[in-house]
């Protein structure tokens, strides 16, 4: 039985993308709907989370992302664009990778870990992404889209920081064996 294309696949393979402009838009697309999707899945790690650090994280970057998708569509409006998401085939699988760690570890400092782990892997995808984009943006001499995603790219690299922070100063040693460990956290 022949595979049914997906619409990404049908998009693709009726309209090759021939120069940078349209494939920054591209991009554009791509994560503006990670950005939409996270604004739906951060409020599940925050809850799958014990740690008030990483939920006050969460929290946080959940108003930003938030931000950041009104951001993404100013720079959609910057280039005469309509706003719109493009299934984003990297983010779906990071997210997937994210539910199953949740499903299979305990709550606690392990799970935490866990979504810690997740969560950093979306920031990485992300500050990738606005990275190349930011690149894209200064190429082709778009000046407001270029400070719209520096901005986002230098949030995405301090919320990445602070997972990390939040990691080391106390959540991966609790994770040791599942508890407290008062003489890991006074040897760092
Ligand atoms: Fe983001
Ligand atoms: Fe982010």
């Amino acid at each position: 039985m022949a595979k049914k294309k997906s619409a990404n696949e049908a998009q693709n393979a009726s309209k090759p993308i021939t120069n940078l402009k349209d494939f920054f838009i591209d991009g554009l697309k791509d994560i503006y709907w990670a950005e939409n999707t996270l604004v739906k899945t951060i409020p599940k790690m925050l809850e799958q989370a014990t740690d008030q650090k990483l939920k006050t994280a969460f929290k946080d970057h959940l108003a930003q992302t938030k931000m950041q998708v009104e951001r993404l569509e100013k720079v959609f409006e910057s280039m005469g664009v309509k706003p719109e998401g493009k299934k984003c085939l990297a983010m779906e699988g990071i997210i997937k990778e994210g539910e199953e760690i949740m499903e299979e570890t305990a709550p606690g400092p392990v799970r935490d870990a866990g979504i810690i782990a997740s969560a950093q892997k979306v920031e990485h995808y992300e500050i990738a992404t606005y990275g190349t984009l930011a690149a894209f943006a200064k190429t082709l001499n778009e000046r407001a889209a270029l400070d719209l995603l520096l901005k986002t790219l230098g949030e995405e690299k301090k919320s990445d920081s602070l997972l990390s922070s939040i990691a080391d100063t106390n959540l991966n040693s609790q994770a040791v064996d599942g508890k407290l460990q008062s003489k890991d956290l006074n040897a760092v």
